[in-house]
């Protein structure tokens, strides 16, 4: 029996829902971490450069893959060639690996979420450090499995409501509500105390080196590949999601025109948790701030919170919560 696929509501919608999927713990945790540990500046002029001649090109040929065959990965790339077939497994494979420790991850921003909701109602209650209660956070299984469990539950319920229903609606409320709290963290990052030098690191050619925050630049490939496994991260791509999103796009829409705009919001947004992230770091911890590490997201950043006194928890709140709605729009 053969069931009628859907359709988005409208073009907007799935750019929202396009964008939500790419936009993720990617932008936000990964870019800026990646940023820091390959120098700064180099490293997003590579990512800018990749996303332009590599990123859009592949965005436009897999929707383009989904809308021709209005199939999933594994049927799309069985249609276009049987010998393919194989090639739409890997790509359902790939985010089924993912989302292994995506929703973990998931679980730790609704943790710290909770922890700064906490914080904001009963006052910061102790003199623990971001490492302290990352450290204490890792070995609570208990609290990591609720956490996550929840965490799935959601995705569970927004996708139960279907394309249209469940996961153009979150996007579409869910996105703009991100960009909003992502331009009040920013405005709040760069206008601390020393965060100048965190906009130099990432915006003046060779400074993380000339101020002392690297030893040495690493090498060209090194920057590639990590930009480009963050690229093809970032903008959901090779993982079949673009193919199945495409699948569910009228053969009136503009595929050209819808990828520009997604690569585009993605890499904006990427920008913009890298100026979230980043200058605070800097203007707490000056060049001994840890910008290399998947740490900065739970350890420096909650730090840098709780040394703002009575307003940080509020930021605190602002910005996990704003991770968390990334990280739920790329898990649906
Ligand atoms: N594109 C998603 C992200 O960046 C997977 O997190």
């Amino acid at each position: 029996m053969s069931q009628e696929r859907g359709n988005w509501g409208s073009n907007i919608g799935f750019i929202f829902a396009a964008v939500g999927s790419a936009v993720g713990l990617g932008n936000i945790w990964g870019f800026p971490y990646k940023m820091g540990k390959s120098g700064g500046f180099t490293f997003l002029i590579v990512y800018l450069a990749l996303g332009l001649f590599v990123g859009f090109v592949i965005m436009i040929a897999e929707l383009a893959m989904g809308r021709k065959t209005g199939k999933g990965a594994i049927a799309a790339y069985n249609e276009i060639d049987k010998r393919f077939k194989w090639l739409g497994w890997l790509a359902v494979f790939a985010p089924f690996v993912i989302m292994s420790f995506y929703s973990v991850l998931g679980g730790y921003c609704m943790e710290y979420l909770a922890l700064n909701l906490s914080n904001l109602a009963f006052g910061v209650s102790s003199t623990a450090t971001g490492s302290d209660l990352f450290g204490s956070m890792l070995t609570n299984q208990f609290g990591a499995l609720v956490f996550t469990l929840f965490y799935i539950l959601l995705c569970y319920l927004i996708n139960r409501s279907g394309v249209s229903g469940g996961i153009e609606k979150f996007n579409t409320i869910g996105m703009p509500a991100l960009f909003v709290m992502l331009v009040i963290v920013i405005i709040r990052s760069v206008t601390l105390p020393g965060a100048v030098e965190g906009l130099k690191f990432m915006f003046v050619p060779g400074y993380a080196v000339e101020a002392g925050f690297i030893e040495e630049a690493p090498g060209f490939l090194t920057v590639l590949a990590t930009a480009g496994g963050q690229m093809f991260f970032s903008l959901s791509l090779a993982m079949g999601v673009m193919i199945t999103y495409g699948s569910y796009l009228k053969k009136s829409e503009n595929l050209v025109k819808n990828s520009v705009v997604i690569v585009v919001a993605d890499t904006i947004v990427a920008t913009m948790a890298g100026l979230a992230v980043i200058p605070a770091a800097v203007a707490t911890y000056g060049t001994s701030a840890q910008l290399g590490g998947p740490k900065l997201l739970f350890v420096t950043l909650q730090d840098v919170f709780q040394s703002m006194g009575t307003v940080g928890p509020l930021f605190g709140v602002v910005f996990y919560l704003l991770v968390t709605i990334a990280a739920i729009s790329s898990s649906i």
